[in-house]
């Protein structure tokens, strides 16, 4: 075994000089495999394994475990997500390894005496659900892999045991945290020094996250669902009030699903589905999209601006309506909502002159932070993974498992707030996503494949709760419709429309002040925010066998690298 940690370390210094995927408007250009993420690290350690001829898969799965150790605010293995596979060969195939609500879970768990209780919800030990992610990383290596499972967390076991350089980026979400991690001695201990916030420069050591990760290195999902791990987690959860039992993370089972699929412009989009409502979401708008030129339109005219707004307005509101856990809703209406007909329906819906009012129905859904990551995977032969995993909102629960030294999530604060209780101050109360025991909470991530004439075009995926959606489609339609290449596409201005609230968000200096007043006389109501997502992702040039990858520059630690 080749020793990793000077590896990675060379990394980061070689990376304090800009890659040329974070210095302009040129991607990443690699022959042989690439891998982009959010760490430049966990990116190093997939291009690793991709050298020593492991598949998009063991890439993906090394990458992940990377991420738990240099990406705390969301990489993870307390958390869960999904991961989709477009092999060279064969059927795309989505693994769904979402968090379950544990048994004793019911519709109204976060209620006191009938009134919400947000803290429940979003930031109580009740709001923590079956982490799913160990299980669903093995699941995929066992089908896709060719490593050795204990190869691909080697390099993770390393960086927490011997530690990792802490970046400039990663000081400051510490210590903006820090006050909330300081509420458990096991999160102060982990992520600071002595309650001391880490500086840029300072070796994070993780001994108890190092010995966690060898025991899922000796034993696989067992190393965490049983033994030793799983009785840390649920010691804890009896301690402070919280639900997982040793029998819930023995009972936690990922999936294997059908992708979605849906035609674009001549490209295959295949995407996730239920319990994520992205894949849905994404193709029904841009099932909607596809009856205009957009390029005709103008790059973020107030035309072409609009338009994609009234689609996402409306697939938002079909989200809320119908989508939730598939095994828990097996009426969901999936075949009407991404077919070419109902979006022929919904266009004709949408004016061109005017903004339509999102329904007075007071619909709304729940908070979804924005602390989730995505990264993409292609390798020599072209097998394409993306994948999205969360602890939901950044440091999930904020609640480290003592002795076992790594995050749990806060993805229960997913599901909707309690039966009935929609109303205008934001609760929602509609059946198909309401906590239940086994139950998968809906989810926005959006990791995403597209195909052109059987060959592989571009992979992509963002962080971002429901803007993920956003993000996603807008990397899509700059790339398919106004044909940037993959760094254009990522680094280009974006904006986000939900339904309710009835609102565009646009990234500042994204839309001009004559657009946003052609929009506003339209109807609209538009209001600037700092960022919106954070993509990785490739594209791939059949003609010229070549790939080209993007790192979003809206996250400083992001690298595409490639081989
Ligand atoms: N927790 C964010 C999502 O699943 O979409």
């Amino acid at each position: 075994m080749r020793l990793r940690v000077p590896a990675v370390f060379a990394t980061l210094s070689l990376l304090a000089v800009p890659s040329p995927a974070l210095a302009g408007a040129h991607p990443l250009r690699a022959k042989n495999g690439m891998v982009v993420s959010q760490h430049f690290a966990a990116s190093q350690v997939g291009i690793e394994v991709l050298w020593e001829g492991g598949t998009a898969v063991d890439a993906a799965v090394a990458t992940a475990f990377a991420l738990a150790v240099v990406h705390p605010t969301a990489g993870n293995i307390g958390g869960g997500g999904f991961l989709l596979l477009r092999p060279a060969k064969g059927e795309p195939i989505a693994y769904d390894f979402r968090e379950t609500a544990p048994a004793a879970a019911a519709p109204t768990m976060f209620l006191n005496e009938g009134r919400y209780d947000a803290a429940k919800h979003h930031d109580s030990h009740l709001a923590v659900g079956v982490p799913g992610t160990v299980a669903g990383l093995h699941l995929a290596w066992k089908q896709h892999g060719k490593l050795p499972w204990q190869r691909l967390l080697e390099p993770a076991i390393q960086m927490a045991e011997q530690g990792f350089l802490v970046t400039e980026e990663l000081s400051r979400s510490l210590a903006g945290v820090l006050p909330q991690l300081a509420k458990y001695p096991a999160s102060k201990a982990a992520y600071s020094r002595d309650g001391k916030p880490y500086e840029a420069g300072d070796l994070l050591v993780q001994k108890d996250l190092a010995r966690t990760l060898r025991r899922i290195a000796e034993r696989g999902p067992a190393g965490f669902y049983q033994g030793e791990t799983a009785r840390l987690i649920a010691k804890e959860m009896a301690a402070r009030g919280g639900l997982i039992t040793e029998k819930d993370l023995a009972a936690y089972s990922p999936q294997v699903r059908v992708p979605v699929r849906g035609q674009y412009r001549g490209h295959d989009v295949i995407s996730m589905p239920p319990p994520s409502s992205g894949g849905v979401a994404l193709i029904q708008v841009l099932n909607i999209l596809e009856g205009d030129d957009l390029e005709a339109m103008g790059f973020r005219s107030a035309a072409s601006v609009h338009l994609i707004t009234e689609a996402l307005r409306r697939a938002f509101a079909d989200r809320a309506q119908h989508l939730g856990d598939p095994d828990h809703n097996p009426e969901m209406p999936l075949a009407r909502l991404l077919s070419k007909d109902y979006a022929r329906l919904l266009r004709q819906t949408i004016r061109a002159d005017r903004a339509a009012v999102s329904s007075p129905e007071t619909f709304e859904w729940p908070v979804e932070s924005d602390e989730t990551t995505h990264f993409s995977v292609v390798d020599a032969e072209r097998n394409a993974v993306a994948l999205t995993y969360t602890l939901e909102a950044g440091y999930g629960s904020k609640i480290v498992v003592p002795g076992a030294g790594f995050l749990l999530n806060n993805e229960m604060g997913d599901f909707n707030a309690g039966p009935g209780l929609t109303d205008d101050t934001g609760l929602i109360g509609t059946a198909p996503n309401l906590a239940a025991p086994g139950k998968r909470m809906l989810s926005s991530m959006a990791p995403t494949i597209l195909a052109k004439d059987g060959a592989l075009r571009m992979v992509t995926g963002s962080l971002g709760g429901r803007t993920i959606i956003s993000t996603v489609l807008h990397t899509i339609l700059n790339v398919v419709d106004y044909g940037m290449n993959v760094q254009e596409a990522v680094d280009a201005a974006r904006f986000h429309h939900q339904w309710l609230p009835d609102v565009i968000r646009y990234e500042r200096h994204g839309l001009s002040p004559d657009t946003l007043a052609l929009l506003a006389d339209r109807g609209h109501r538009l209001e600037p925010l700092g960022l919106l997502g954070v993509a990785a992702a490739i594209t791939y040039d059949k003609e010229k066998d070549r790939l080209e990858g993007a790192a979003d520059r809206r996250s400083p630690d992001s690298a595409a690298v490639g081989r």
